[in-house]
């Protein structure tokens, strides 16, 4: 360890398709982007069965499963990658709880939603999930290495 901070944490972040069809792309984006978070990655794409299968792996077994890829596979998502400092457990405080009947007011889940099966948005949970899911949604490629003119970012 080099002693500084690690700016260079990444995250996966997906708009749902419920969040998608009421309009709050550009809402959540401006809550990444306001709290100084570096977007590296986007796109939007209607997810096959067989991705959010590789996605939601560890779920296979619950009984909300086989309603949970139907439902994000209804219509567009929108992925992104979204770098900085403990970017993985600060989105997660961002997004709220997974049950948006216990997500606080002021997170996303607590600002836009009230029900688990509707939840909005998406977080990877872990700096390990981050990396696995981001590998599965994005090509090397697809993530873009730019310098923030907000020399202050770079902490
Ligand atoms: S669990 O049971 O603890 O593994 O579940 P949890 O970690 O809370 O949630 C994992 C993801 O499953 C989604 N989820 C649901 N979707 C639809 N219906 C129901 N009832 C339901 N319960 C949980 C939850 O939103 C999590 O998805 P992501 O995309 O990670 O937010």
């Amino acid at each position: 360890s080099t002693g500084l901070p690690d700016v260079k944490e990444r995250t996966l972040i997906a708009v749902k398709p419920d969040g998608v069809q009421r309009r709050f792309i550009g809402q959540i984006i401006q809550r990444f982007e306001q709290r100084g978070f570096k977007l590296v990655g986007l796109k939007m794409l209607q997810a096959s069965e067989d991705l959010l299968s590789q996605h939601y792996s560890e779920l296979r077994t619950k009984p909300f499963y086989p309603r949970l890829l139907k439902y994000m596979s209804s219509g567009p998502v929108v992925v992104m990658v979204w770098e900085g400092h403990k970017v993985v457990q600060t989105s997660r405080t961002m997004v709220g709880h997974t049950n948006p009947a216990e997500a606080l007011a002021g997170t996303i889940r607590g600002d836009f939603s009230f029900h688990v099966s509707r939840n909005v948005i998406h977080a990877s949970d872990s700096e390990e999930g981050a990396q696995r899911e981001i590998q599965l949604w994005f090509k090397g490629r697809e993530l873009l290495n730019w310098d923030c003119c907000d020399q202050s970012l770079t902490l």
